[in-house]
């Protein structure tokens, strides 16, 4: 561990359960071979440099807090709770709606919360981790009973898709789940978070913020599209990605033989299988979507989870493993047992 890394102490206070959950994927798809007509790319590269084979891209009309509505709409619903009741939302994005108001702040006025304190967290692809963990924190001290946690991206809208490079890795998704204490259950067992801005260059959107305001020469620029490094980002997302997994079981207490799922980020398939190597795991073990959504940022861990659930193959306290890793650099890990 370094000590740019923080490492959570295990829960003190209340234990902290996922008590619903819901994700939503906009209706386009758009295929590896759609993308070839784009710009100069294979589905042969695409498929084997990446394992995506195909990814939802919002409508134009739709905003990043018209998917993380839906998916917050289907995680209440699957706990059976109403608005009213969520004391909190706490939302991962990278694409929020505008500058500001903050895009939680939108999904509350669709979605009715009007009792809610609302806000957005900006930690990339580590977003849904990060709200994980600052939802647990408010509920296990006791200062709240009920947190919407919510990834929500369209990714599509910071991509330039008339780069190679780039926009054939990403897609649009939302996920949400419903955070309440659950008396005797583990639920959120433990948690990691860390980050290193020092490396920020390698993965970023420079224009459009107070460093580089919109002009016409940053759009002419492209500055307002995402840049990443691919092949740095690669190396430090194996590493920090498995690091942060280990720290997160050792805090937990558990082994990973303990571990019946674990749900990496979904970047890039080859990095889910080094990581799955290095922590000495089956594949069988190893959830993976991204063949079908591609890397859809924060919002990745949190429906691959959905669709498991969806699936029938979470049992009552399955012991699941999810880790993060994105700009920033941030990245993240956390033990939860499945205990709805
Ligand atoms: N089609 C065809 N060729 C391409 C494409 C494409 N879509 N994209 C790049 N290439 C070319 C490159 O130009 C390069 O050509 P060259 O050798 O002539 O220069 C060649 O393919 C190899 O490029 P590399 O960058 O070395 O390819 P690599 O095997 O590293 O794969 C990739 C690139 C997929 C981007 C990989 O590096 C990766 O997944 N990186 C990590 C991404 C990630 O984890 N992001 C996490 C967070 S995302 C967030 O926070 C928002």
């Amino acid at each position: 561990m370094t000590t740019k890394e923080r490492v959570h102490p295990a829960v003190v206070g209340r234990t902290v359960s996922i008590v619903g959950i819901g994700s939503y994927l906009p209706e386009r798809i758009l295929t590896n071979a759609d993308l070839e007509k784009m710009v100069n790319t294979t589905d042969e590269w695409i498929i084997t440099r990446t394992g995506i084979k195909e990814r939802h891209i919002a409508a134009p009309d739709q905003a990043s807090s018209d998917l993380g509505a839906e998916a917050a709409r289907r995680a209440l619903a699957d706990a059976g709770i109403s608005p009213e009741a969520v004391d909190m939302i706490v939302l991962g994005t990278i694409t929020p709606d505008m500058g500001f108001p903050n895009t939680a702040c939108f999904v509350q006025a669709k979605i009715g919360a009007k009792n809610a304190f609302c806000f957005d967290i900006e930690a990339a692809c580590s977003g849904f981790l990060y709200g994980l963990e600052i939802g647990r924190q408010f509920i296990s001290t006791g200062s709240m009973e009920t947190v919407l946690v919510i990834a929500a991206e369209k990714i599509s809208s910071i991509l330039d898709w008339e780069d190679r490079n780039t926009c054939v890795l990403f897609g649009d998704a939302a996920g949400a789940v419903v955070l309440q204490a659950r008396g005797a259950a583990h639920g959120v067992m433990a948690s990691t978070l860390g980050s290193d801005g020092t490396l920020a260059e390698l993965l970023m959107l420079p224009g459009g913020g107070s460093r580089s305001p919109t002009t016409e020469e940053t759009v002419r620029n492209r500055l307002h599209y995402m840049k990443m490094a691919g092949r740095e980002v690669f190396k430090h997302a194996v590493t920090n990605m498995t690091r942060a997994a280990k720290d997160a079981l050792q805090r937990s207490g558990l082994g990973i033989e303990d571990i019946r799922w674990i749900i990496p980020h979904q970047a890039n398939l080859r990095i889910i299988e080094a990581i799955g190597e290095r922590l000495g795991v089956t594949k069988e073990k190893l959830v993976i979507n991204l063949e079908r959504c591609g890397n859809t940022s924060a919002a990745t861990i949190v429906v691959a989870l959905d669709e498991l659930a969806r699936e029938g193959k979470l049992q009552k306290h399955d012991k699941i493993l999810m880790v993060a890793f994105g700009g920033g650099f941030t990245w993240g890990a956390s033990v939860v047992e499945w205990d709805k």
